[in-house]
């Protein structure tokens, strides 16, 4: 790797981080999320043939991809019952505005994409954008697999964690809709190879050093 490129991927961490430590200041729920999801898409990501380099830029948009929930209002946030319809419009508002401040930060369109796009599905239904199959960028339909499998595996106000079978069920129901069939048949590959996939649900992040438990997942 040449020193202009080192240079700036050092750059591009640095800005992420920042990101992902603002995150962890304004909404712990998704922080942690977003640990959990990078660390499994780093997973599969070195699971199907990635570089460590590569595989570790996942790691870094994983840490930011719900960045635009920090302009989502706490009422809509933090709802604990069903969204109404307007309000779910403005939470499906998040990928773009991630992607947004991402643009404004100059990061590598590689992390733009990824984040813009977490939320499209195979078959079309997703969100912003309604971009289907192979359309979606490679790093989108990785991480809308690790993403999903997060929330399913998590306790939320509203709804407890599934277990580690059931998760497995309801996404494999969503093969073809919801995931690229075959990245989700190599993720629940990945599942079985791995005791103890799921992650804790509380990291403990330290205050006054947030760069190192991060660092401590994206050099996996
Ligand atoms: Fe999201």
């Amino acid at each position: 790797m040449g020193i202009a490129r080192s240079e700036r991927d050092q750059e591009t961490r640095t800005v992420l981080f920042s990101l992902a430590q603002s995150i962890q200041e304004r909404d712990r729920v998704t922080y942690e999320h977003s640990r959990r999801v990078a660390t499994y898409v780093q997973r599969l990501a070195r699971y199907i043939g990635w570089n460590r380099h590569d595989a570790r830029d996942l790691a870094l948009a994983a840490m930011v991809h719900d960045l635009g929930k920090t302009w989502i209002a706490n009422t809509i946030l933090n709802k604990s019952a069903a969204l109404s319809e307007l309000e779910r419009r403005e939470m499906e508002r998040h990928p773009v505005i991630g992607a947004r401040i991402l643009i404004g930060c100059e990061v590598p369109s590689f992390f733009v994409e990824t984040v813009l796009y977490h939320h499209e599905a195979w078959d079309g239904h997703g969100y912003p954008a309604g971009l289907s199959g192979e359309d979606i960028p490679l790093s989108a339909r990785l991480l809308t697999i690790a993403d999903v499998y997060d929330v399913l595996t998590s306790q939320r106000p509203y709804k407890a964690p599934l277990t580690e079978y059931a998760a497995r069920d309801r996404m494999l129901a969503g093969s073809s809709t919801s995931f690229d069939p075959q990245l989700l048949d190599v993720f629940l590959h990945l599942l079985n190879d791995t005791p103890n996939f799921i992650l804790p649900q509380h990291v403990c992040a330290l205050p006054h050093q947030p760069m190192e438990p991060m660092a401590a997942i994206v050099d996996m």
